[in-house]
C-alpha cells in the first residue's frame, strides 16, 4: 500500500537556506543511525551507510545531525557514507549539548566549548566549512549574548555559512536576530504537537527555515477510525505518510527532517514528497490536529 514508485524528495519543492543555499525541502535526520538512547553504535552499521548512500539517489540532500548524536556517531557515519559529498549534500550539524549516557543531554553554552563543537565537527565530518550550524540549546546558566556572540565570531572567520536556533521562542529569535541572521530554527512539531505555531508564523514572515522535529507523528489520528487512517485509504498512503504531506503542505518554509535507520522506512518517507493532499482534507486535518494538540 505505501508509494515507492517514482521517488523523488525534489517533489517536496526547494527553499533557500539564508537566501542563497537551495536545499529540497523534504530533508533527512540524521539521529536514528546511533544505538538505542542515541547513544553508541547503530544496531546494523551497514544498513546505517545504506541508508545515507541511498539519500541523493533519492533526491534528499538536506541532512540535519549533531556532535551530540552518539555522541560522535552520527557525524563520523555522514562522513564514511558521503563524503567528500560529490552528490551535493549539505550537512546541518549542531552543536551545545554534552552527553552523559543514553537519553541525557545536559546543555553547555560556554563560548570555548561552541568552539570546540564547531572545531571537532569539521574535522568528523571532513569539510573546512559546516553549511549550517545550530545551536541544540540555549544554555540558561551562560548568558545568551555570548553564546550568539561566539557563532558570530565562528560565522565571520568562515567556519560556518550559515547560523539556526533550535528549541526557542519567539522572543529569543528576536534576541539572536539582533547579534546574526538566523536561517533556520529547528523545534518540536508535527500534526499533533502544536505549541510552536507562533514560531512557525513568525518564521515564515521572517522567510527563516522551519525544521519541524518529530514530523511524523499522528497520535490518536492515525488510529483505527481516525482520520488520518480514513484518508489513508483515499490516498494510499500509510498515515505516516500523510502526517508528513500534511507538515510540508502546512507552509512553504517548512522543511522536514524524518529519520530512520532503514532504507525501506526511508524510501517510505520520501514517497509523501509526491502525495498532494487536497484542500479540504488538509483543513480537516489542520483542525483535527489542532484538537488533539489541546488536550495534551
Ligand atoms: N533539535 C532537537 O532537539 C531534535 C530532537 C529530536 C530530533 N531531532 C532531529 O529530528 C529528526 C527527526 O526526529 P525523530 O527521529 O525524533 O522523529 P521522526 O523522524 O518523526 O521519527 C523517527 C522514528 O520513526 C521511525 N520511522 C521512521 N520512518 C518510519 C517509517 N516509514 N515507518 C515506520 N517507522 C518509521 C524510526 O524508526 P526506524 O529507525 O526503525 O525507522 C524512528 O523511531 C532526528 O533525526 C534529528 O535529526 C532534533
Amino acid at each position: 500500500m505505501t508509494q515507492t514508485s517514482n521517488l523523488n524528495a525534489e517533489q517536496s519543492g526547494q527553499f533557500k537556506i539564508g537566501g542563497d543555499l537551495s536545499v529540497t525541502r523534504l530533508g533527512f535526520g540524521a539521529m536514528r543511525i546511533t544505538g538505542k538512547g542515541i547513544w553508541g553504535e547503530p544496531e546494523d552499521h551497514d544498513e546505517s551507510i545504506r541508508v545515507l548512500k541511498r539519500l541523493p539517489e533519492l533526491g534528499v540532500d538536506f541532512i540535519d545531525t549533531a556532535d551530540s548524536y552518539g555522541p560522535y556517531v552520527s557525524e563520523y557515519l555522514i562522513a564514511e557514507g558521503l563524503a567528500p559529498y560529490s552528490s551535493g549534500s549539505v550537512i546541518a550539524t549542531k552543536g551545545g549539548l554534552t552527553r552523559h549516557g543514553p537519553d541525557v543531554w545536559p546543555p553547555l553554552g560556554r563560548p570555548e566549548y561552541l568552539r570546540q563543537c564547531v572545531l571537532m565537527s569539521l574535522r568528523r565530518l571532513k569539510i573546512d566549512q559546516i553549511p549550517l550550524w545550530q545551536l541544540h540549546r540555549i544554555d540558561s546558566k551562560v548568558p545568551r549574548e555570548e553564546q550568539f556572540g561566539v557563532m558570530k565570531a565562528m560565522q565571520q572567520e568562515g567556519l560556518i555559512r550559515h547560523l539556526g536556533l533550535s528549541e526557542v521562542s519567539v522572543e529569543e529569535i528576536k534576541a539572536a536576530q539582533q547579534v546574526f541572521e538566523v536561517t533556520t530554527v529547528q523545534n518540536l512539531y508535527n500534526l499533533v504537537v502544536r505549541q510552536s505555531e507562533d514560531v512557525l508564523d513568525y518564521c515564515e514572515a521572517q522567510n527563516i527555515g522551519f525544521i519541524p522535529w518529530f514530523p511524523l507523528a499522528g497520535g490518536n489520528l492515525a488510529k483505527p477510525g481516525g482520520i488520518l487512517d480514513d484518508l489513508s485509504k483515499k490516498y494510499e498512503a500509510t498515515t505516516s505518510q500523510l502526517a508528513l504531506a500534511w507538515v510540508l503542505k502546512r507552509s512553504a518554509v517548512m522543511l522536514p527532517i524524518p529519520g530512520t535507520s532503514k532504507v525501506k522506512h526511508l524510501e517510505e518517507n520520501v514517497a509523501a514528497a509526491a502525495i498532494t493532499l487536497s484542500d479540504e482534507d488538509f483543513n480537516a486535518l489542520s483542525e483535527q490536529g489542532k484538537a488533539e494538540a489541546a488536550k495534551q
